[in-house]
Order: structure tokens, then sequence, then C-alpha cells
């Protein structure tokens, strides 16, 4: 980036307060460690990761930004994070609503298990719907130029032959997006989708029970452009982006190489 859009981006986040769920590790880390370099006022990390969340809020700087506990899946816990955030920074600008979480084992539809289903869909949709309403109703009280993403996947339109119901998870991501983005414009708020490709970070490393090169290898073939592998800083420049963009709004933008099989509609 050169120094002149460095420039204009920070002065974009300016004195802006964000929250990032999911922001102890992975897409939404890097996010935080971002966001606080373009010069948000205040990053409040909503993860479930106590001790990780701290260490990253203290090495980002106490002053700039604050660990909070919040389990997105439930709604009181939800409403009193915005709360708090609001109370303590006076405002809320961005919500990143990024936590989510794979299920511990695949299944395809025939082997949906329900449990397993539910409690998927607790932290990955209803989480996700939490922190939209939530946020949504204290920005409406706010200035305008307020921004929502949400983090889905280039499996949220696709089909996939595992993981059926993170793979349906995704897909109301981006129903959620589209219509709070059509209810939420005429407050002036944006509401967007950032959908990466496959990333080696705990969620994945710990899933699919290998290294860091070793996911990056397998999530190599699910791209068609070649070079590095996608990295967690790949996406928090896209959230950057549409968080600081101020005419993007509904979008569901994909970080991911160019995905396999974009006219079959299905991966692998
Ligand atoms: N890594 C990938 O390949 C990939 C690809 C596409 C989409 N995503 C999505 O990106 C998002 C971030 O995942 P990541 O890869 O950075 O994984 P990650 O495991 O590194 O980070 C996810 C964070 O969410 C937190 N979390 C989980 N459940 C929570 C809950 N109930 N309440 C609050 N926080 C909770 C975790 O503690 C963790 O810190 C997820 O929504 C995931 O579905 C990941």
């Amino acid at each position: 980036m050169t120094g002149s859009s460095s420039a204009v981006r920070n002065r974009s986040l300016q004195g802006k307060v964000a929250i990032i769920t999911g922001g102890a590790s992975g897409i939404g880390e890097a996010t935080a460690r971002l966001f606080a370099e373009h010069g948000t006022r205040m990053v409040v990390i909503a993860d479930i990761q106590d001790e990780l969340g701290h260490q990253v809020a203290t090495s980002i700087g106490i002053d700039k930004c604050n660990y909070i506990r919040c389990d997105v899946a439930d709604e009181e816990q939800v409403k009193a994070m915005v709360e708090s955030t609001v109370q303590k920074h006076g405002q809320l600008d961005i919500m990143f609503s990024n936590a989510g979480i794979l299920s511990p084992s695949e299944q395809t539809v025939l082997e949906l298990d329900f449990p397993q289903f539910d409690r998927l869909f607790a932290v990955n949709v209803r989480g996700m719907a939490l922190c939209v309403k939530h946020a949504a109703r204290a920005m409406v009280e706010g200035s305008v130029k307020r921004s929502i993403v949400c983090t889905g996947s280039v499996v949220g339109s696709r089909g996939v032959s595992m993981s059926s119901d993170y793979c349906m998870s995704k897909h109301a991501i981006v129903g959620l997006v589209r219509s709070a983005s059509v209810q939420l414009g005429v407050h002036g708020i944006r509401v967007n989708c950032v959908s990466p490709n496959g990333i080696a970070t705990p969620l994945t490393i710990q899933a699919l029970g290998r290294s860091a090169e070793e996911v990056e290898k397998v999530y190599e073939k699910l791209r068609r452009l070649k070079g590095d592998a996608l990295k967690v800083k790949h996406v928090a420049d896209a959230v950057l982006f549409l968080v600081c963009n101020e005419f993007v709004t509904g979008h569901d933008l994909a970080v991911d190489g160019g995905f396999v099989s974009p006219i079959h509609g299905s991966m692998l």
C-alpha cells in the first residue's frame, strides 16, 4: 500500500469504535490488529477464549483494544456486550461478526447429527443474527456511516461433498446480510459479507488434524489463482475495504483466489 492510500484509510477509521467477535484468534485477531493500525479509537474483542483474548488485547495496547468475554450464541451476553461497549466508549461504528465453528465430525445429509447441527447453528447462525440485531439497534441511535460485516465462506454459495451443516449455516449468513442491508440502509447502516476460501487457522488446523503447512496444501487445490497461500491478512484487508467504502452494501465479497467449479456450483 502506498503512503498516500494508507493515509486515506487511516483517516477513515480514525475515532471509530469496533467490535470483533471471534477476535482472539485467526481472521478476527488479524482484523483487530489491522483496524488498530488504521486508527480505530477502540477495538473490542469478544470471544470465549479469555486468556488468548486478553493476550491479543494487551499486545495491541490496552488504550486501543479491550477483551470482553461473550458467547455469541447467548442473547443476553451479546446485548450486554454491545451495551457495555456503547456505555464505555460512547458509540459503536463497526461490528465485525466473525465468530464461527465447525462441527466436530463431517457429515453428508444422510448422516446429519442434529445435536451437533443445533450447536453449530447456535453459534454460526443465531450468533451472527444476534450480533447484527444488537449492533444495529445501537447504531440506529447513532450517526450515519456505520458498518456491519459478517464472515461467511465460499461454501455459503456452493454445495459441498461433506460438512453439510457448516455449508447450510454459511448460506444462512448470505440471507441475513442481504435482508439486513435492505432493512438497515434507511438508517445509513451498510451490511456486507466477507467469504474466505480455506485458510490455515486454529479452526481448520484442529479440524483437519494437520500442520498449518499441510492445511495450506489441502486448500491450494481449491483455488485457481496460483501463488502464495491465502492468509488471514488477505481477509482482514477485505474487511477493511468493506468497512471503509461508503457505498458498498448487501455484497458478499469472496476472498478465494478463484474457487473450484464456479459454473457447476459444487466444490470437490
Ligand atoms: N479458516 C477457514 O478456512 C475459514 C474459511 C471460511 C470462513 N471461515 C470463517 O471465519 C470465521 C473465523 O474463523 P477462523 O478461521 O479465524 O477460526 P479461529 O478458530 O481461529 O477463530 C474463531 C474464533 O471464534 C471464537 N468463538 C467460537 N465460538 C464462539 C462463541 N460461541 N462466542 C464467541 N466466540 C466464539 C473462537 O474462540 C475463536 O477465537 C468463522 O466464522 C469461520 O466459519 C473460516
